[in-house]
This record gives C-alpha cells, sequence and structure tokens, in this order.
C-alpha cells in the first residue's frame, strides 16, 4: 500500500472474493437442492470470476442433509483453470472423503468458542484440535492445501464476548500445524467495524506470512462496514455467499453471509479490482430463488445496480409539456408586472 492509499480508494487493488454459497448458503435451506442444479450453480460461479469457491462440506448426512450429495457435486463440476475449489471438514471422516473426491483444498471448521464448538461438532476444542492436526498431517502427505476455519472469532450467540487472545491462540496453532491460511468467521454477524479492524492488524502481527480471510455474516447489517473496516485494517481476502445466502444451522439466530454481488457492486464503484464479472454473478443470483424457493437477502438482486435506470412514469410526456407551459406562463406574468412597475 503506498502513503496515499487508503480505504476510500481502491486504485485497482485486488481484493480476492471466495464463494461460499455452494457451502453456507445451501446448508441452511430446509429444501434439498438437486445435486444437478448444485453443479450448475457452482460452474455459473467459476464462469464469474471467483478466487475460490467452496463447492460443499464433507460432514455427517445426519447432520447437514442438504449437503449429502458431496461426492457427486465434487465429481461433476467443470473445474475452471485457476479457481480453487474447496470443501468444510469437520473431522477425519470428512478429510478422507474430501481427499478421495480430489477437492483442492480442506477447510477444516472449529469455532473458538467451546460451547459453539460443542453444539456444532459435537466434540471439545481440544478434541476438534488433535482430530484437525491428525487431518492437516494427511492432507499434506496427500499434497492438499489447507485453511482452518475458526467459528464465532468476533463473539459467540451463547458465550457472548470470545476474547482476541483465544482466538490468535488458536490461529497460531493452526498454522504451527501447518494450515496454510486461517479464516475468522463472524458466523452470527457480532463483528463490528472497529473490532474487526484491531482483529485484523493483531492477526498480521502474530501471523504474518499466513493467508487471512475474514468470513462477515450480514445478520445485523454490518457486513459491508466490516469488510471496509478489514481493507483499511490490511485484510484482502473475502468470504461471500451469492444471493446474501448462508447461516450455521446449530448457532442460534444465524442468518445469511455478506452477499457476494453486493460486494463486488461496492467495491467495484470504489475502483477496486475484484476479478468478478457482475453481470454474470447477476444472472446466477436471479436463479436462486427458483432453487431455493423464497426470495433472497440480496438487494442488488431486488434493485438492480445503481445505474440500472428505470423508464420514467408512463405519462412522463404530458407532465413535461404542462411543467413547461406553467413556466412559462409564470415568466410572461412576470414580464407583465416588471413592465407595469417601470
Ligand atoms: N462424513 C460422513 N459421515 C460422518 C462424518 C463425516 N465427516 N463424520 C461422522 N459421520 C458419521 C459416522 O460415520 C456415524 O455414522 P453412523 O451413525 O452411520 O455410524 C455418524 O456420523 C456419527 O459419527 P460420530 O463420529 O459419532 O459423529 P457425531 O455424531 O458426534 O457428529 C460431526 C460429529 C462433526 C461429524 C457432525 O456433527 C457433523 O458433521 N456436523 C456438521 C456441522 C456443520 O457442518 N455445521 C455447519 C458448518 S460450520
Ligand atoms: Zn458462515
Amino acid at each position: 500500500m503506498n502513503n496515499t492509499a487508503n480505504v476510500w480508494t481502491g486504485a485497482r487493488r485486488r481484493i480476492h472474493l471466495q464463494e461460499v454459497g455452494p457451502r453456507d448458503g445451501l446448508q441452511m435451506e430446509s429444501v434439498f437442492v438437486p445435486t444437478a442444479d448444485k453443479i450448475a450453480l457452482i460452474d455459473a460461479l467459476s464462469a464469474a470470476g471467483l478466487a475460490k469457491i467452496e463447492a460443499t462440506a464433507f460432514v455427517s448426512p445426519q447432520a447437514i442433509p442438504a449437503l449429502r450429495d458431496a461426492e457427486i457435486v465434487l465429481r461433476e463440476i467443470a473445474r475452471m483453470p485457476g479457481v480453487v475449489y474447496t470443501c468444510l471438514v469437520p473431522n477425519l471422516r470428512g478429510a478422507e472423503r474430501a481427499i478421495e473426491a480430489k477437492a483442492d483444498e480442506l477447510n477444516l471448521v472449529m469455532s473458538a468458542s467451546e460451547t459453539h464448538n460443542l453444539a456444532n461438532l459435537r466434540m471439545t476444542r481440544d478434541q476438534s484440535f488433535a482430530a484437525l492436526s491428525e487431518v492437516i498431517v494427511l492432507a499434506r502427505q496427500a499434497g492438499v492445501e489447507v485453511n482452518a476455519s475458526l467459528s464465532c472469532a468476533f463473539g459467540c450467540p451463547m458465550e457472548g464476548e470470545v476474547p482476541p487472545t483465544v482466538v490468535l491462540d488458536w490461529a497460531v496453532r493452526f498454522a504451527a500445524a501447518g494450515a496454510r491460511g486461517i479464516t475468522l468467521c463472524d458466523t452470527t454477524g457480532m463483528a463490528y467495524p472497529t473490532q474487526v479492524a484491531q482483529l485484523v492488524r493483531d492477526f498480521h502481527a502474530r501471523l504474518p506470512g499466513t493467508e487471512l480471510t475474514l468470513h462477515f455474516h450480514n445478520t445485523r447489517g454490518m457486513g459491508l462496514s466490516n469488510v471496509l473496516a478489514s481493507i483499511d485494517a490490511g485484510a484482502d481476502r473475502f468470504d461471500a455467499s451469492l444471493g446474501g445466502l448462508g447461516g450455521c444451522p446449530y448457532a442460534p439466530g444465524a442468518s445469511g453471509n455478506v452477499c457476494t454481488e453486493e460486494i463486488v457492486h461496492a467495491l467495484e464503484l470504489m475502483d477496486y479490482d475484484t476479478g468478478c464479472d457482475l453481470p454474470l454473478l447477476l444472472q446466477a443470483a436471479a436463479r436462486l430463488p427458483g432453487l431455493t424457493g423464497h426470495d433472497v437477502p440480496s438487494q442488488i438482486v431486488k434493485a438492480g445496480r445503481r445505474l440500472d435506470l428505470h423508464a420514467p412514469p408512463a405519462d412522463f410526456a404530458l407532465w413535461r409539456e404542462r411543467a413547461l407551459a406553467r413556466a412559462a406562463a409564470s415568466t410572461a406574468t412576470l414580464a407583465d408586472r416588471t413592465q407595469s412597475l417601470r
């Protein structure tokens, strides 16, 4: 970053956007989205220029029935060169399945909050970490990259504040165990901009060489503000979900991720380079209500882009004619009055 760079001036800086809709989005849906539709969705996202796509999760099909077709999805998507297809993995069984299915990356998950880890993964954090450390060894032997996601990194809906030192200590342990990147997840939208900026700075101070991703949910309307606060603090990699779908079924009050097309729309206006094709994203997002059976949170799907103009009202020509006639009449009256005053 040069001296004059600040968050308000994108100056074509690259921001890496990682799509999590097919996993974080669809895991929350009560309907089972047909496998062929999931594959078409991922293929559309690949074409739209996302840097990384979380295609599915290798979790227990009892825990997350919506993603019980993980193997088929990963086998049948068209892999776009340069796009990393990552998969969420909670345990060794999940890792074996994901490696067998040729995932490019395993996204390991555990929570920075003990209560949420027990609710979501039915293990203590120490048990999760022990299992995931074995997974890292396995993945590295198989030549597969590993990212570690820490849920509830900005607060837990059941415990409240999660101390930043606790979050960073887990991040340091995962990095030492061999994770290439760490994602700090705001699972239920508790993060706020000043907190986010501080944690990003502290992360970079403690783990300067480790790739950092921020994963925000828009639960309390602070998603875009948190993205901008992170960029200001030096981050350049974000998870987002098409249509703003998403949420963890094991975290009370969870709702949608920050919305991919909203973030792309805002950042491109601010002259950032997201590498994404907004019209293609919007085409894919427009199909989501048909897949999920409900409206999606995306404001851009509802309102269109800033310069998607609307036609004036049907009787616009008549209004203009009347307005111009009134203006002409009042100019004439004014001229008469001025005349009579002389
Ligand atoms: N993939 C497929 N099946 C799995 C699995 C995996 N990764 N992990 C466990 N299982 C199966 C076991 O084989 C076992 O099946 P069986 O009853 O037919 O023998 C069953 O699930 C229970 O296994 P167990 O090891 O006792 O796990 P658990 O019941 O304690 O569940 C998790 C722990 C983590 C596997 C499970 O809760 C889970 O997958 N959660 C997903 C959480 C999630 O994705 N949350 C949202 C994203 S943050
Ligand atoms: Zn999430």
